[in-house]
């Protein structure tokens, strides 16, 4: 088989490193990739976006299969680019089409869909520019916190979270009326507050039936605590300890079966990953988010906890047999901690060389921003890079990646030290 991997963060660098392993791949590549990803299979200079591109280099490497990481090429329809064209129809992509998309691509879109089939979510209610009085009356009406939400892709800024009610109907009108994210937030969802602890729940469907992954939990915010500015990601742990049996059944039985039989039943043919952001509320799950994609850096620990061959369970999905497929998962947690560059999320350097990335044996250095300039390694983004660790606890496996971290430099690197803080038991 021969695989092209789109994307160049960590969860590509961990999806092209489970591919490698498997004992069906012939080539593997990735689009554009980053220094850690060369070494699992060969990088190649085309972006994500290019979708020309991609076809040509798909046609001249023979590639079997697309694997899509982030989820912007697939709410711009690649899967829909590839399937519509009988030159490379018979190539399979491993991610949803553009309608199935807009489960992350349209924040009302999901909405919608969660009303229409039961599936536990905030209450909320929709708003334009035309109806921004409505909007008001609606704030009014609510508690506080309010949340508002840009309709579209708005780079993970677009939920505003306010304590004040005059501040909230102040961004609502700057989102609508001057289109405070551009097109993003023509439509902005209102929704109820929901106090609880977040976790992400993935599966993987050929649109008829479905494997749950291992669950996890990731840390957003740049400060220790959960405090400061959001950030991409900065760590996460698998599994997550309150996610028990009886938590997950109902993960399963009130939003997983609920969303793959409502897809089924609007006609919605969703292949590849779906990504469920969930909140736990006295012990009840309730929907966050759809993505269309793994989260990032959730993958860096829900990949190494997979022990099944990967490329098995894309054929699965290429072939509508996921259900004849097996999923073995390592019973052991897996942590990650994200090392960034100073300043990040908001300004920062690159070109820092980065040192001490030879010595480490017993963790696993996923690659996000970095790239390589000659023999060295350099940063070249924001996160830099992650090191996963397995242990027979989150304990153990968390001092096995801190202990590793500390052999890892560049100039003004940061890290939090306290991923997993609120799991402990
Ligand atoms: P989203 O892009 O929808 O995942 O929202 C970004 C973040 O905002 C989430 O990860 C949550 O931390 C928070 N958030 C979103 N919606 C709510 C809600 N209804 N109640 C509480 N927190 C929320
Ligand atoms: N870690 C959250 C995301 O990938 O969206």
């Amino acid at each position: 088989m021969n695989v092209l991997v789109l994307g160049s963060g960590g969860r590509e660098h961990a999806l092209s490193w489970k591919i490698a392993q498997s004992s069906q791949i012939d080539k593997l590549f990735i689009a554009p990739g980053n220094a850690g990803t060369n070494q699992t299979g060969t990088n190649v200079d085309i972006p994500v976006d290019d979708f020309d591109a991609i076809k040509k280099f798909c046609l001249d490497e023979k590639i079997d299969y697309v694997v899509v990481g982030p989820e912007k090429p697939l709410v711009d329809g690649i899967a829909d680019f590839f399937a519509q064209d009988p030159d490379i129809r018979h190539i399979a992509v491993i991610g949803p089409n553009k309608k199935a998309a807009q489960l992350e691509g349209s924040k009302n879109f999901s909405k919608e869909f969660m009303k229409k089939y039961n599936i536990p979510t905030a209450k909320y209610q929709a708003f334009t520019a035309e109806n921004l009085e409505e909007g008001y009356a609606f704030l009014d009406k609510m508690k506080p916190p309010y949340v508002l939400k840009a309709d579209g892709l708005a780079a993970g800024k677009g939920v505003l979270i306010l304590d004040d009610l005059n501040e909230a109907k102040n961004e609502l009108r700057k989102m609508l009326e001057e289109e405070k994210f551009g097109d993003a937030s023509s439509t902005v969802v209102i929704e109820e507050f929901l106090d609880g602890i977040e976790l992400s729940v993935f599966v993987i469907t050929d649109g008829q039936s479905y494997k749950i992954l291992p669950e996890a939990k990731d840390y957003k915010r740049i400060g220790e605590g959960d405090t400061g500015l959001n950030t991409g990601g900065m760590g996460a742990v698998s599994p997550v300890p309150f996610a028990d049996t009886g938590f997950m059944d109902k993960v399963e039985n009130q939003v997983i079966i609920p969303t793959i039989k409502g897809l089924k039943n609007e006609g919605i043919d969703y292949r590849g990953f779906i990504f469920f952001g969930l909140i736990n509320v006295k012990k009840d799950p309730y929907v966050i988010e759809y993505n269309c994609r793994l989260g990032d850096p959730e993958t860096e620990v829900v990949i190494p906890r997979l022990k099944s061959d990967i490329l098995e369970l894309f054929e699965g999905v290429a072939t509508r047999t996921l259900s004849e497929r097996d999923v073995v998962f390592d019973d052991r947690t897996a942590t990650c901690v994200m090392m960034v560059s100073g300043g990040y999320p908001g300004q920062y350097e690159k070109e820092k060389n980065i040192n001490g990335l030879n010595g480490i044996f017993d963790s696993i250095i996923f690659h996000a921003g970095t790239k390589q300039d000659g023999p060295t390694y350099v940063t070249a983004g924001g996160r830099v890079l992650c090191v996963t660790s397995y242990g027979k606890n989150q304990e153990k496996a968390l001092e096995k990646t801190y202990e590793n971290l500390e052999k890892i430099e560049f100039e003004k690197a940061y890290y939090r030290k306290d991923i997993g803080f609120d799991l402990v038991e």
